[in-house]
């Protein structure tokens, strides 16, 4: 606007001048000047107010819009293109402008391009690995890919968006990762274990987290990792938090993995029916499991048609 105000003055004054000029000279050699005479020069002094405005807009408008262009730059909305039709300087300079912004969305969209393979190559070596792990013990085939599902199932049903949901899944696939140190003699045993053997095995949140907090892009997963063990009376391991003290994500894979432990095969269990997993995950709710989250697992086998409307939803 300050450059159109400036413009507007000096256009005008150029246009104005010889008119008023033109005025008082007649007025002087006339001794005054008759209704026709000002209606003259104020009629061309109005055209040149009118001209003059149109020639500063016509000037400004190109720049104005290449501002705005530059503007929507700012903000991550590459490719904006600006409608100036001037054949003059301002004209090229929103042609560079317009090339610029097509070629920053062409840059960005082959970054996301590249970052979107980065992570999928991520994802598919963590679930190599996950299966890795899962392999050692024939009872939890499959059981990180579904955990991580369902975890993230629950993320979305808690309100979880993004990078949560993201870290959610990292955590499902990589919960039991510290398991990759315990013998497979112990984590096949159907027999109650030993004092040393269930130290080693709970162990495992402890080491998993550290395996995992020394990979940048894993951070986001540590705390679930960590405190998947946890209970939500304070009865859990490693650290023994409770409630609210317990990282929400932990909250989730604990009661992913809990729901997936009950209905699959393990050594010392049958598989439960989906209404028996309910009735024995209703039980949990409130000492083992965070009340809030049963909820939100409660919702999803009613969406999944697994539970009637109301069913088994507390203990
Ligand atoms: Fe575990």
């Amino acid at each position: 606007m300050r450059v159109y105000r400036t413009l507007l003055g000096i256009v005008l004054l150029a246009s104005a001048a010889p008119t008023v000029l033109l005025g008082v000279l007649l007025a002087r050699e006339r001794g005054g000047l008759d209704a026709v005479a000002i209606a003259a020069i104020g009629a061309s002094a109005g055209l040149a107010a009118a001209l003059s405005g149109l020639a500063a807009r016509r000037i400004t408008r190109p720049i104005s819009q290449c501002v705005r262009g530059a503007l929507e730059i700012a903000r991550g909305r590459f490719g904006h293109q600006v409608r100036v039709t001037a054949r003059n300087e301002i004209g090229d300079l929103a042609y560079t402008f317009n090339h610029m912004s097509r070629e920053l969305a062409s840059y960005d969209a082959e970054n996301r391009r590249l970052i979107a393979a980065l992570e999928r190559g991520y994802l598919e070596t963590i679930r190599s690995l996950a299966s890795a792990i899962d392999a050692k013990d024939p009872y939890t085939r499959g059981h990180a890919e579904r955990v991580a599902a369902l975890a993230v199932e629950l993320g979305r049903e808690l309100g979880l968006s993004g990078e949560r949901l993201a870290a959610l899944e990292y955590a499902g696939l990589l919960h039991d990762v510290g398991k990759i140190g315990i013998p497979d003699a112990i984590l096949a045993k159907a027999s109650p274990l030993t004092r040393e053997e269930m130290a080693l095995v709970q162990a495992h949140p402890r080491i998993g987290a550290e395996i995992v907090g020394g990979v940048a892009f894993l951070a986001g997963a540590v705390p679930a990792i960590r405190g998947h063990h946890e209970r939500w009376d304070g009865d859990g391991y490693p650290d023994r938090l409770a409630g609210e003290a317990i990282p929400l994500a932990a909250r989730i894979v604990s009661a992913a993995d809990t729901w997936d432990a009950c209905t699959s095969e393990r050594p010392y269990q049958r598989a439960l029916a989906p209404s028996e997993a309910a009735r024995v995950v209703a039980t949990l709710r409130g000492t083992q499991l965070d009340p809030t989250v049963h909820g939100a697992l409660m919702a999803i086998l009613r969406r999944r048609g697994i539970l009637e409307p109301g069913a088994s939803s507390a203990a």
